[in-house]
C-alpha cells in the first residue's frame, strides 16, 4: 500500500512556513523551511510491520544552489547530505525516492537541511510497503 503524508498536516512539522504561492503542490500547501542549516521538515509515518519501505519525497527546487538534506529515521541518519537536484522552477515538482528501515507502528522521518539555504520546498512524502503477505490457512 502507498500512504501519503502532507507536509502541512499535523503531526508533520515544518521549520518555516506552509506556503501555497508556487502551484502544483498536493493538499493545501508545502513546507518552505527557513534559510538555515538544520531547518527541517518532519513526518510521522506508519508501517504495518518492521522492514524496509520506499519513501518518495515530493519537492521543488527552483534555484540552482545545492539543497542537500540529512534524512533520518527514528533519529538515525540513513542518508547524509542527500541531494535534492534542482527542478528548474519553483512550480516544477519532482520526486526523490529512498529506501528506509521502519519499525512496526509510527516512525519519525526527518529531512534536515545541510546548507544555509534550507531545504528545497517539500510537498509530501509517500510510503510504499511490500503489501500484506498471503494468509496461511490450516
Ligand atoms: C522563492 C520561492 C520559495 C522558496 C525560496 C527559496 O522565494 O518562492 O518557495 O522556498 O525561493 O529559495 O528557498
Ligand atoms: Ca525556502
Amino acid at each position: 500500500a502507498t500512504v501519503r503524508y502532507e507536509a502541512e498536516t499535523s503531526p508533520a512539522t515544518c521549520d518555516g512556513t506552509i506556503d501555497s504561492n508556487n502551484a502544483g503542490f498536493s493538499g493545501s500547501g508545502f513546507c518552505n523551511t527557513s534559510n538555515a542549516v538544520g531547518a527541517a521538515a518532519q513526518f510521522t509515518v506508519n508501517a504495518p510491520s518492521a522492514g524496509t519501505v520506499s519513501l518518495a519525497i515530493r519537492y521543488a527546487h527552483g534555484a540552482t544552489d545545492t539543497r542537500s538534506a540529512d534524512i533520518a529515521v527514528n533519529g538515525a541518519t540513513i542518508q547524509a547530505a542527500s541531494a535534492f537536484p534542482a527542478t528548474g522552477s519553483w512550480t516544477t515538482w519532482s520526486t526523490k525516492t529512498v529506501s528506509i528501515p521502519v519499525n512496526a507502528g509510527n516512525n519519525t522521518v526527518r529531512l534536515a537541511a545541510t546548507t544555509a539555504a534550507g531545504l528545497a520546498n517539500i510537498d509530501y512524502v509517500e510510503v510504499t510497503d511490500g503489501g500484506t503477505p498471503p494468509q496461511q490457512n490450516g
